[in-house]
């Protein structure tokens, strides 16, 4: 069918029309919130570059969790920021870290918000990096037991899924087989499993505070350039046990999203990072753009590139503009 009998415009005539032939839909309850969480009582800080999100006390999470709830979104993820950091990043995996703690005063007052944590040491260590150094190396295997420890001590705090995401080889496999020997075989891992080594990670460093005291990340995150490798950590993953495949960043590497689409039948994550929501917050504060407008469109971008999730720092207000339209 050709040009006059096929008139595209047809289906565009108006809203009702255009919603019926609607292909992608985005839905508050695929979006989970990154929270950051902060040592200290009755504090709420704003990250400066990240308007809008704010590192907070434990105490201050059971009215965060209501307000996700208000807005359609019942998952968050959980970064801490620990009082002290070590070589080791022991603070990491203690019972009474502060993430554990964050973990089960969610689950006392919002039981019916998913928690899902981060699994990393770079916030815990002193020169903040991903994994523990032999010499100024990060070593990979030292560094699994370290992170299968750290997801143990989340999920025996009630975390419902733990996100493994330092890039070390092996780590999914490492982590499954030790939540198994804990009786915890139903706690399911979402792994970072194509994670680029990007600058959109900037103001995330800021608001976290774990930017590497030297070197880059480069020797365990991926290459921005490669995409037939996204196939190969894909893979592992897979055989590992990982339930959920994460890509990281999203906007730049949708590519990578639809490709993991098409080859993978487990679901798909997308991490909207840190950088990709600055851009749209300072280029909105300039009144450059429709701020609304453009996360709703860059968010919908991210699903129909294959995303079943996204996690974003828009989680709420998206949430609430979904619920009100
Ligand atoms: C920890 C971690 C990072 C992010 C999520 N988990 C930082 C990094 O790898 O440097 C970035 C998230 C964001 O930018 O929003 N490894």
């Amino acid at each position: 069918m050709v040009f006059p009998e096929y008139r595209p415009r047809r289906m565009r005539r108006n809203e009702t029309l255009r919603a019926l032939i609607r292909e992608t839909r985005l839905s508050p309850d695929q979006l989970i919130l990154p929270l950051f969480v902060m040592p200290g009582k009755g504090k709420r800080e704003e990250v400066g570059s990240m308007p809008g999100v704010y590192r907070m006390s434990v105490d201050q999470l059971g009215r965060e969790a209501q307000d996700c709830l208000a807005a359609g979104v019942k998952s968050v993820i959980l970064f801490g920021l620990p009082e002290k950091k070590d070589p080791m990043g022991s603070g990491a995996h203690a019972r009474d870290g502060i993430v554990q703690r964050a973990i089960r005063e969610l689950k006392n007052r919002a039981p019916e918000i998913t928690v899902v944590t981060d699994v990393c040491l770079c916030e815990y260590t002193d020169h903040g990096h991903c994994g523990c150094l032999i010499g100024d190396r990060v070593d990979n295997d030292t560094t699994l037991e370290l992170l299968a420890k750290t997801a143990l001590s989340h999920a025996q705090a009630g975390a419902d899924i733990v996100a493994p995401s330092d890039m070390m080889d092996g780590r999914v496999a490492e982590i499954r087989a030790t939540l198994d020997e804990h009786d915890l075989s139903m706690v399911p891992i979402m792994s970072y499993a194509v994670k680029y080594a990007s600058a959109f990670y900037g103001p995330f460093r800021d608001a976290a505070d774990c930017a590497p005291q030297f070197g880059d990340r480069r020797s365990y995150q991926m290459d921005p350039a490669n995409s037939r490798e996204a196939l190969r950590e894909a893979t592992l993953d897979v055989e590992e046990g990982a339930d959920i495949l994460m890509v990281k960043p999203a906007v730049a590497y949708l590519d990578i999203i639809a490709r993991l689409h098409d080859e993978f039948d487990l679901p798909i994550a997308a991490y909207h990072v840190s950088g990709e929501y600055a851009m749209i917050k300072a280029a909105a504060q300039k009144g450059w753009i429709d701020e609304k407008r453009v996360m709703a469109e860059t968010l919908l971008s991210i699903r129909r590139a294959g995303a079943d999730i996204i996690l974003t720092y828009f989680a709420k207000e998206m949430g609430r503009l979904l619920l009100n339209a």
